[in-house]
């Protein structure tokens, strides 16, 4: 029997191609840069499966140009570039990777919050351009952690961790936002399921973690920002399109808002030239947020694992789309 036939977007971890290589013909794109829209089509014609990445849009033209097509596996959390409903209705499953990059990620939204916070990348730029005078009592202070409040968008694994690290680590009051109520997470944290907009005006930190849906996209525009506090620092390692990036400048530059942490945008990559690297109380991380060894190597494991099941015609370990099995419960 030939093996079943994969395309491999791009260069995941040795880890994860070779539990597939195993079992399957395969073809990884080698380029540092993704395949074009044409020749991502032209590659998945005769695929059984896919791994595909963020940055390749698994849309209805695409899946409608692979017949064959068994199984798509995200080698992500998110699965925003992926036209769910469109392979659903074509009862193909779509793998994704939750739960291994929860710790990293919540660790770099902690990262962006305490650079943002205590103006780290500013000062550091002033210290190499020369701008490091003496050692001045009023000079690049920045906002305090302890006993303050962290509004949490999205009390999913990623927002539990980084509340987790700031309650427990700095004493911070939890609010929180949530399509479900969260008992365990209130008595646990002490934390408290408020309304967005109680959120908005409470919090001395907010950091983002909701899914990137019809509901979400565009959620942080000038009105919230507005409804901030003018200390506050905003915080993003979920997606680009939750933030208006042209509101997001602007409370930054006008103060409507202190500073911000955010390792997603709109695009990406954010052109060199983008409004948001000159301002000083912006810090910008090239979605970096699973990016450790161990994270991507257990990514690319669950990724394949994935894989091999859609090709093989078994349930996925973690299907975004369970409708497609007559069973239809969820991971
Ligand atoms: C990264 O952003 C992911 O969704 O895994």
């Amino acid at each position: 029997m030939p093996k079943p036939k994969v395309f491999v977007t791009r260069l995941i971890p040795d880890v994860g191609l070779e539990l597939i290589r195993a079992d399957c013909d395969i073809d990884v794109w080698p380029e540092r840069l993704p395949p074009s829209p044409e020749i991502l089509r032209e590659r998945v014609h005769n695929c059984d499966g896919l791994v595909s990445l963020l940055t390749d849009k698994i849309d209805a033209a695409l899946l409608t140009a692979a017949p064959r097509l068994r199984v798509v596996s995200n080698f992500a959390v998110g699965f925003n570039n992926v036209d769910v409903a469109a392979a659903t209705e074509r009862n193909i499953p779509v793998g994704n990777t939750p739960g291994v990059l929860t710790e990293a990620t919540a660790d770099i939204a902690v990262t962006l919050l305490l650079a943002a916070a205590r103006r780290l990348c500013e000062s550091s730029t002033d210290a190499k351009e020369g701008r490091w005078l003496t050692w001045e009592p009023r000079g690049w202070l920045g906002a305090d952690l302890v006993g303050r409040t962290i509004g949490i968008v999205g009390m999913g694994r990623i927002g539990h961790a980084v509340a987790k690290r700031l309650h427990f680590g700095w004493g911070m009051k939890v609010l929180y936002t949530a399509r479900n109520l969260k008992p365990e997470i209130d008595m646990e944290l002490n934390a408290q399921s408020v309304s967005f907009e109680t959120l908005l005006a409470e919090s001395d930190f907010v950091s983002v973690h909701a899914d990137l849906n019809a509901t979400t996209n565009g959620m942080f525009g000038s009105r919230q920002f507005a409804q901030m506090k003018p200390t506050a620092v905003f915080v993003n390692t979920a997606r680009g399109p939750h933030v208006d990036q042209v509101a997001l400048a602007q409370a930054l530059r006008t103060g409507t808002i202190f500073a911000a942490g955010i390792d997603v945008t709109d695009p990406e990559p954010l052109p060199a030239d983008h409004e948001l690297y000159q301002l000083p109380n912006c810090v910008i991380a090239p979605h970096i947020a699973s990016a450790t060894p161990d994270t991507r190597n257990a990514m690319a494991t669950l990724c394949a694992a994935n894989l091999l099941a859609g090709v093989r015609g078994e349930r996925l370990p973690h299907c975004v789309n369970p409708t497609v099995y007559s069973s239809g419960s969820s991971d």
